[in-house]
């Protein structure tokens, strides 16, 4: 199918009601767990202050640059991910599953991660963890099986909180685009962003913060000239600005025709960042605090993920001042922060459903929803949970996002040559133009760090194993699940269209101005 031609034809898709209900949506799928548990660590342990240099060159010369992409491809074609790359190109179907099947994977572990956090909501009003937050969180807790094994026993302190999640995230998609995404994110980014500015200045005025800021801002300029810094750098972004799970191509397809492309993107990847360093200036004060307590350096407590929001986290309340306070704010921070994505990363299943069974939202919410909560609720809300929650964001991570992200600037730059249209069309509705300038990163620096980055992470997968997991489960879970994903779009591709659905009625248009003459 000629791109060209391939204009989506105008029905009565749902659209978001204003630029600022697109915004809050936007920037409430990029602001989520990776930018409060993860950037303050990936900064601080790859070169501190000098991060701030790889990562700007990242956001400007990736970051932005994909935005620009996908919101050219969602907003060109308005659908899901599979149809709009099989407009793009008949056969690239597949690329747009892939997508899906990845949100699918970790919507299944983000519902237990907010679970936690909302568990935790509670857990800090009481100091449930008492003397040891390590020893409660994998013993008491998620009950982790202390061998790596498959034992499918449920958790149920952990089952309900995670029921819960599901119950409101699926009612939320139920209400549709305006009355349940933007509305959910209109209320819930506000109270983020109080909530964590109010845990930045209780964390500020705790005693040794700035011990903590010194820690995470003291630049190490030497090690710019490593290589993996940088490769960190890409990573953060991507992640963060949710590049490659194909939600932005989902969210753009809800925007009116008349919508300003790039300068909605340089807001949103702007928004994310600015988040992302008031997260490392929280948690590193916090840090700071905790380390002066023990009368350690900072790199002696500085964790990263689930140990830094579930361990490290509830040891600082424990000791701060008003900790109980601080506890409310970072936990109900990562639940608000969790919701606005996780809901984001579902939409794409619906969204791509929808299209291909030409359901009407509810059932669509329904029909994707129940199966996801399910495997969802059978996988992590048990004493594998937390194990395979371990292997699985970490292979869904690079063996996912990073790999689609790769074919997709590879197959739109030098594959089907999509790249000067979409280009035109950023153009043709957005007050910031892009120039070939734009192409030469989408379509060349992008591959290369991404290609470079990939291949690194599969020698050293395949060197080193993962975390000390057994190479069984590692298989199973990381590299079967990775390569499963791809197997599973090829198939999902081959299923034809259902007869009256979105992507059915543009197969026939697009046949029938083929056949005119
Ligand atoms: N961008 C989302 C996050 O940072 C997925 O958690």
């Amino acid at each position: 199918m000629s791109a060209n031609a391939a204009q989506a034809p105008s029905g009565a898709r749902e659209t978001f009601s204003s630029r600022s209900a697109f915004l809050f949506a936007a920037i409430g799928s990029a602001v989520g767990l990776g930018n409060i548990w993860r950037f303050p660590y990936v900064a601080y342990t790859n070169g501190g202050g000098a991060f701030i240099i790889p990562y700007l060159v990242a956001l400007l010369t990736a970051g932005i640059p994909l935005l620009f992409l996908f919101y050219a491809i969602g907003h060109r074609y308005r659908c899901a991910p599979p149809l709009a790359f099989r407009r793009l190109h008949g056969g690239s179907e597949l690329i747009g599953w892939w997508q899906v099947l990845i949100c699918f994977v970790i919507c299944t572990y983000y519902a237990a991660v907010i679970a936690w956090a909302m568990a935790y909501v509670g857990f800090s009003l009481t100091q449930a963890w008492g003397s040891d937050p390590g020893a409660f969180f994998i013993g008491s807790f998620t009950r982790t099986s202390k061998d790596v094994t498959v034992g499918f026993d449920f958790v149920p302190g952990v089952l309900g909180p995670m029921a819960v999640a599901w119950v409101i995230t699926i009612a939320v998609l139920a209400l549709g685009v305006q009355k349940g995404i933007a509305r959910l994110s209109m209320v819930f980014m506000p109270l983020l962003v109080v909530a964590f500015a109010l845990l930045v200045v209780q964390a500020l005025m705790l005693p040794g913060a700035g011990k903590g800021l010194d820690a995470l801002f003291t630049p190490h300029w030497a090690k710019l000239a490593d290589g993996s810094i940088w490769m960190a750098a890409y990573g953060q972004i991507f992640f963060s600005l949710s590049i490659g799970f194909g939600i932005m191509i989902t969210y753009s397809s809800y925007l009116k025709h008349k919508s300003d492309l790039t300068s909605t993107a340089l807001v949103v990847g702007f928004s994310n960042s600015a988040f992302e360093v008031l997260a490392g200036i929280g948690v590193f004060a916090a840090l700071g605090f905790m380390a002066t307590q023990a009368g350690k350096p900072v790199s002696e407590v500085a964790t990263s993920g689930v140990g830094l929001a579930f361990i490290g986290f509830p040891a600082i309340i424990s000791e701060a001042p008003f900790g109980t306070v601080l506890g409310v704010l970072f936990f109900a921070s990562l639940v608000f922060a969790g919701f606005t994505s996780m809901v984001s990363i579902v939409e794409v299943v619906i969204a791509a459903i929808t299209d291909k069974l030409g359901l009407n939202r509810v059932s669509a919410t329904l029909l994707t929803g129940i199966p996801c909560a399910v495997i969802s609720l059978a996988l992590f809300a048990t004493t594998t949970g937390l194990n395979l929650l371990d292997v699985v964001d970490a292979f869904v991570n690079s063996f996912g996002i990073v790999a689609v992200s790769l074919v997709i600037v590879i197959w739109l730059g030098v594959g089907i040559g999509s790249l000067p249209m979409l280009r035109d069309h950023l153009n043709s509705v957005s007050s910031f133009k892009v120039g070939r300038k734009w192409q030469l990163l989408v379509g060349g620096v992008t591959p290369v760090i991404l290609g470079h980055t990939l291949i690194e992470s599969v020698s050293d997968r395949l060197l080193n194993g993962y975390g000390g997991m057994p190479d069984w489960f590692v298989g199973v879970f990381g590299w079967g699940m990775a390569i499963g994903l791809v197997v599973l779009a090829w198939l999902l591709a081959r299923i034809p269209w259902r007869p009256g659905s979105v992507g059915d009625r543009a197969a026939a248009d697009a046949a029938q101005r083929r056949a005119a003459p």
